[in-house]
C-alpha cells in the first residue's frame, strides 16, 4: 500500500499525481486515451476478456439507432465474476465490512467465501419461493449487508432486482412496484437512522394495501404476493401469514451451492428508477454483459483498486452509485469495501472521520452536499484527523463548487490525494467523465476528461460543436459505453423521446449543461431540464408538483429549484389554493406532508408560497423560469409573452414579505 507522503505537484491551477502514486497506478500514461480512441469497440472487447463468460460474445457492438447492443451472443453471470471467481485467490479476504449506526453494536464482516455462501443460500430460498429468471423482485432495504446479498442472489438466478431507496415513502414504493409488477418484495422490520428506529415494514405494508386517503383502503395495489423481512431493528411489525416470511427462517436450512443462471449479454440485469422531466419515475434498464464490463473496468481504473485498499462510497445502495460502487464494481475487482447504515454526521459531525480511521479507509467517495456539510460542521480538521490512510478522494452527484473542492482537497485529502470529480448518471451505469488518478490533471470544479474510448461533445441548440469556454449541452456519441441504459422499462417511447430526440437518434442527450477548457477538461454546470438535485438526490419538479396537486385543496402549483448553500438546490413551491380556502401555517404543513407522504423526506420544499395566480404563457404553460428568477432576483427577461403579467408583481411582493 502506498500511503501518500508528498503533496501533489501543481502547475498553475492544475494538480498532477505524485511520481510515487504514478509508479503503482493501473494507468499512468495518456497513451491509453490515444489507444482507446483508435478503436473504442476493441478497447471494450479487451476489457470484457478480463471477465469470465460461459460463452464468448459474437459481436462486440451493434447499432440500430437509437438501440445499441454490446457483446451480443455472449453469456455471463455477474455473480460468477463477483463471487465465484474470487474464491480461488481471495477466499478468505474481506469483501464487505458493515458499520452499523449504533456504536454499541458490532460491525459485521464478510469474507469472499462468506458472502458467496450467503448469496447462494438466499438465492436458493428465492427459488423455493418461486422466483425465476426474468421475474422482478422489489428490494426495499436499508444499508445492511442483506441489501447486497439480495441483489446478488437475484442476479445469481437471473431475477431482475428493482431496489427502492429506503427513505422513499410507501407511495413512492407502490408506484415502482406497480410498474415492475414484482411478485416478491424484500424489506426489513426497521433500521436505525439518527438514533431513531424507522419502521420500514410498516411502509412496505402500506405500499401493498390501498390507503384510506385515496379512498382505496384494503385494496390490493400491487402484484406482490410474498414479503421477505430481514430482522434488523427488532421493532414490532404487523404480520400476514402466508405472505410474510422472515429472512432467517427462509435461509435456515439452506446450505447448498446455487448454480448461477447463464444470462444473455442483453438480458436485463436490473431496473432502477430515477426522475425525469415528467411526474412519473422512469425504470432505467441495465443489461448483464455491458453493465458488468463497465462496472468492472471503471471501478478498477478510476479508483485504482489494489488488493489492500478499503473502499468507502457513502451513497445509499438505493441509488446507482450504490449499485455500481458499493456492490458490483468492488466485488468484480475482488476488493474490500465498506457500507455504513447511518448518517455520516451522526451522532457527532465527525462520525465519518472516525469510520475512516477505524478501518483505515484508503478510497473515499462522497457527494458535494456531504462535503459542504462537513466543511461547515468541522471547519479546519487538520490536526484532529490525519487521514493518513487515504490515497484517493472522490465526489459525485452534483456540481461541486470551488470552496467545497478546496476544503475537500486540503482538509480531507491533505493536498496529497488526487481529487476525482466523477460525472455520470443512473442511465450511464458507471462513471463516464473524470480525471484518472494516476494521470490527472485535477482541476477544481472540473470533472476532467471522458473515460478512455468515450466520445462526448458539447453542442448548441443547432447541433454545432462548441469550442472551449462556451456552454452547451453535453452529449455522448457512438459507440457510447457498454454499461449505458438499454431502455426505460416498458416505455420505449419515453426512451426515444428523452434521450434520442433532441439531436436525432444517434446522439445521446444527457440533459446536462457543460463546457470545456482549452485542454478539453469538462466542467458540468447542471441540468438543463426540469430535474433538480437536492442534496445530490435527483428529483423532478413535475413529480413534486404531482404530489402536491393530488391534494384536493390545491388548485394549481409550480415547483422550482433554487440554490442552497449546503444542499446545492432545494425545491420552492408556489401554490394556488382551491377557491374559498385560506392560506396559513396549517396549510403549509399539509403541503409539506403531501410531499413527505408521496415521495419521502428527501424532497421537502424549503418554502411554500400561496399565490393567487401563476405566471403563464398564452398557451397556459407555467413559466417556472420567472418564478425562479423572482427568488434569485435575476433579470426577469421578456414578460410580453405572458397571458397574466400582473401575477408577477403579486408573487414578487409575496416573496419579499
Ligand atoms: C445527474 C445524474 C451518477 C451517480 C449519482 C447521480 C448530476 C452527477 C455530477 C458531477 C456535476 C453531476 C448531473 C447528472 N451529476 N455527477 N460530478 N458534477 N453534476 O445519478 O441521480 O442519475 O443524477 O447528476 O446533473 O445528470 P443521478
Amino acid at each position: 500500500m502506498t500511503i501518500p507522503k508528498d503533496k501533489l505537484p501543481r502547475k498553475n491551477n492544475l494538480y498532477f499525481p505524485t511520481t510515487d502514486f504514478k509508479k503503482k497506478a493501473w494507468l499512468k500514461n495518456t497513451n491509453i486515451y490515444k489507444e482507446a480512441k483508435k478503436n473504442p469497440i476493441r478497447f471494450w472487447g479487451k476489457a470484457a476478456k478480463e471477465l469470465f463468460w460461459s460463452r464468448k460474445w459474437e459481436k462486440t457492438f451493434s447499432h440500430n439507432p437509437p438501440y445499441f447492443h454490446w457483446f451480443s451472443g455472449g453469456k455471463i453471470n455477474i455473480t460468477e465474476n463477483a463471487l465465484d471467481r474470487n474464491l480461488k485467490e481471495r477466499k478468505n479476504k474481506v469483501a464487505l465490512i458493515w458499520e452499523p449506526e449504533p456504536f454499541e453494536e458490532k460491525e459485521r464482516i464478510f469474507t469472499y467465501y462468506q458472502l458467496f455462501r450467503e448469496v447462494n443460500r438466499f438465492a436458493n430460498a428465492l427459488k423455493k419461493l418461486g422466483v425465476k429468471k426474468g421475474d422482478r423482485v422489489g428490494i426495499y432495504l436499508p444499508m445492511i449487508p442483506e441489501i447486497i446479498i439480495s441483489m446478488l442472489a437475484c442476479a445469481r438466478i437471473g431475477a431482475i432486482h428493482a431496489v427502492v431507496f429506503s427513505a422513499f415513502s410507501s407511495q413512492a414504493l407502490k408506484v415502482r412496484l406497480q410498474d415492475t409488477q414484482a411478485k416478491v418484495l424484500i424489506t426489513a422490520d426497521g433500521y436505525f437512522r439518527r438514533g431513531k428506529v424507522i419502521n420500514l415494514k410498516q411502509n412496505a405494508d402500506a405500499a401493498l394495501m390501498g390507503e384510506p386517503r385515496h379512498g382505496r383502503e384494503g385494496i390490493k395495489e400491487t402484484k406482490v404476493e410474498k414479503i421477505i423481512v430481514v430482522k434488523r431493528a427488532d421493532n414490532e411489525v404487523a404480520w400476514q401469514e402466508n405472505r410474510d416470511y422472515w429472512w432467517n427462517d427462509l435461509v435456515k436450512n439452506e446450505k447448498n451451492w446455487c448454480k448461477p443462471v447463464e444470462m444473455e449479454s442483453e438480458d436485463i440485469q436490473f431496473i432502477l428508477y430515477t426522475s425525469g422531466s415528467t411526474g412519473k419515475p422512469k425504470g432505467i434498464v441495465h443489461v448483464c454483459g455491458g453493465y458488468t464490463v463497465q462496472a468492472y473496468l471503471t471501478t478498477k481504473w478510476i479508483f485504482d483498486l489494489k488488493e489492500d485498499d478499503i473502499f468507502w462510497s457513502t451513497a445509499d445502495i438505493g441509488w446507482i452509485t450504490g449499485h455500481t460502487y458499493s456492490c458490483y464494481g468492488p466485488l468484480l475487482n475482488g476488493a474490500t469495501f465498506l457500507i455504513f447504515e447511518g448518517s455520516p454526521d451522526w451522532p457527532t459531525p465527525d462520525r465519518w472521520c472516525q469510520i475512516i480511521e477505524k478501518y483505515g479507509v484508503t478510497i473515499f467517495y462522497t457527494a458535494p452536499t456531504a462535503i459542504r456539510m462537513f466543511a461547515k460542521q468541522l471547519g479546519k480538521i487538520e490536526k484532529k484527523f490525519k487521514f493518513d490512510t487515504l490515497r484517493i478522494i472522490a465526489s459525485v452527484g452534483e456540481p461541486i463548487d470551488e470552496s467545497a473542492w478546496q476544503w475537500y482537497f486540503q482538509e480531507v485529502g491533505k493536498e496529497k490525494c488526487p481529487l476525482l470529480d466523477t460525472w455520470w448518471q443512473t442511465e450511464t451505469g458507471g462513471i463516464l467523465i473524470t480525471s484518472l488518478p494516476g494521470i490527472g490533471p485535477f482541476k477544481a470544479v472540473f470533472a476532467g476528461l471522458p473515460f478512455p474510448a468515450l466520445k462526448v461533445d458539447i453542442l448548441d441548440d443547432t447541433k454545432r460543436s462548441l469550442s472551449a469556454g462556451r456552454q452547451g449541452n453535453l452529449v455522448i456519441l457512438p459507440p457510447f459505453a457498454p454499461g449505458m441504459l438499454r431502455g426505460i422499462y416498458k416505455n420505449q417511447e419515453k426512451y426515444v423521446e428523452t434521450y434520442w430526440s433532441q439531436y436525432g437518434n444517434k446522439i445521446y442527450f444527457t440533459s446536462d449543461g457543460a463546457f470545456k477548457d482549452k485542454k478539453g477538461l469538462i466542467r458540468i454546470v447542471g441540468r438543463v431540464d426540469d430535474v433538480i438535485k437536492v442534496a445530490g438526490h435527483r428529483i423532478s419538479t413535475g413529480e413534486l408538483e404531482n404530489a402536491i396537486s393530488r391534494d384536493k385543496k390545491v388548485s394549481e402549483c409550480a415547483v422550482v429549484g433554487i440554490p442552497d448553500e449546503i444542499k446545492g438546490e432545494v425545491p420552492l413551491t408556489f401554490v394556488v389554493l382551491a377557491t374559498g380556502l385560506k392560506a396559513g401555517e396549517e396549510m403549509k404543513k399539509e403541503i409539506i406532508e403531501d410531499v413527505r407522504r408521496e415521495i419521502g423526506p428527501i424532497a421537502l420544499p424549503k418554502k411554500v408560497y400561496f399565490v393567487k395566480d401563476l405566471p403563464k404563457t398564452r398557451s397556459a404553460k407555467i413559466m417556472r423560469r420567472i418564478l425562479k428568477r423572482l427568488w434569485t432576483k435575476e433579470e426577469l427577461g421578456d414578460l410580453s409573452t405572458l397571458a397574466n403579467p400582473e401575477s408577477v408583481e403579486d408573487i414578487k411582493k409575496i416573496i419579499q414579505t
